[in-house]
């Protein structure tokens, strides 16, 4: 075993967290946390994680389940393609017989949402197969220790870190060995204040060697985000508020949402409108502003209560506990959703 693949085992055995998904290796549930691990903290992961396997025990639940359900269940987490996904995966498994994952690298890769570094994960943690897993902890720590000079946002990059972590990849204790990293990476080789004095790595890290740790992995410039301005109207009628399914493709895809243009709007124009077309009300009041930032896009959001004499036909009318139990708003509205909730 290489010097630096026991420095990590025995560093985890140690140091390891103690985490709701580590106390089992069942490859369903495996995939389930690698899946919410994906793009949200471990913290926030920990809790959806638990009311998730105990909502849905079996690949067969996962399965059936009716989707407006499992987006509830999802509600918070973000990026809802993951859990359509992991529901397409799961019907095509059950379909073809299977009551849990595969085992292979070939076959996972072949199911909706599962790339690389996922099949990686479930086939070192569940199975214990010797398997490279490459995420954002292994190439901080990789690219520090060896000081690997191409840059990891190019796709090209990844077959070099591969080559790296497969000379140090031992041949048993797999899922710990994937597991380290990740471990490693989150409490001291961190992005921006890396704790190097206590790294069971330095003696042979190139880049604390050199006092250029903050300088790796090698990253290029990110791109500007696109900005949307956008208004949110709180259409209130009664005790309830107007929301709207979205599209079902494209961003946040058949969610519910609270109608929205993509314009800015005065209280003036918004009186205007509802003149216009004949539409009857009590009161326009300015909510707040709030700002969503999406991977690609950041939302620049006004929101305006509306209070209508009558219902505007074209949107579902919810009360507050139809909201609460019912419908997935995402996370961009929830500013507009709590005030609703608490206040009006
Ligand atoms: N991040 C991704 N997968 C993880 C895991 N299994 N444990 C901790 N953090 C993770």
């Amino acid at each position: 075993m290489e010097k630096v693949t026991k420095q990590l085992l025995d560093w985890y055995h140690i140091n390891k967290r103690d985490l709701p998904w580590r106390h089992t290796t069942n490859p369903y549930y495996i995939w389930i946390s690698e899946i919410m691990l994906q793009q949200t903290r471990v913290e926030a992961v920990k809790e959806y994680y638990v009311r998730f396997i105990d909502r849905l025990p079996t690949l067969y639940d996962l399965a059936t389940i009716e989707e407006d359900v499992l987006l509830k269940l999802w509600e918070g987490l973000g990026y809802y393609s993951r859990v359509r996904n992991m529901q397409k995966t799961a019907k095509i498994l059950i379909e073809k017989g299977y009551k849990n994952l595969p085992n292979t690298r070939d076959e996972l890769l072949s199911l909706p949402g599962i790339g690389e570094y996922t099949a990686g994960a479930i086939l070192s943690i569940s199975f214990d197969k010797p398997s490279v897993s490459i995420d954002g902890n292994v190439y901080r720590v990789l690219g520090r220790y060896y000081k690997i000079e191409e840059s990891i946002s190019k796709r090209s990059t990844y077959s070099i870190y591969e080559k790296y972590i497969l000379h140090i990849l031992p041949s048993n204790n797999a899922g710990d060995f994937t597991q380290s990293f990740m471990d490693l990476g989150s409490l001291i080789c961190t992005p921006k204040s890396p704790r190097c004095e206590e790294c069971p790595l330095r003696k042979g890290c190139l880049s604390f060697k050199s006092g250029e740790v903050l300088l790796y992995p090698k990253k290029d410039k990110k791109k500007d985000k696109k900005v949307v301005e956008m208004t949110v109207f709180l259409y209130i009628y009664k005790n309830k508020v107007a929301i709207r399914k979205r599209e079902n493709k494209g961003l946040l895809a058949s969610l519910y949402e609270f109608p929205n243009i993509n314009q800015v709007v005065s209280e003036i124009d918004i009186e205007n409108q509802l003149i216009d077309e004949n539409i009857s009300y009590y009161s326009v009041s300015k909510i707040g502003d709030a700002e969503h930032i999406f991977s690609h896009v950041i939302w620049n959001m006004t929101g305006y209560k509306v209070v209508l004499k009558k219902p505007i036909v074209d949107y579902l009318w919810v009360t507050k506990e139809e909201i609460c139990q019912f419908y997935s708003i995402p996370s961009a509205f929830a500013y507009f959703c709590d005030s609703f909730l608490n206040c009006i």
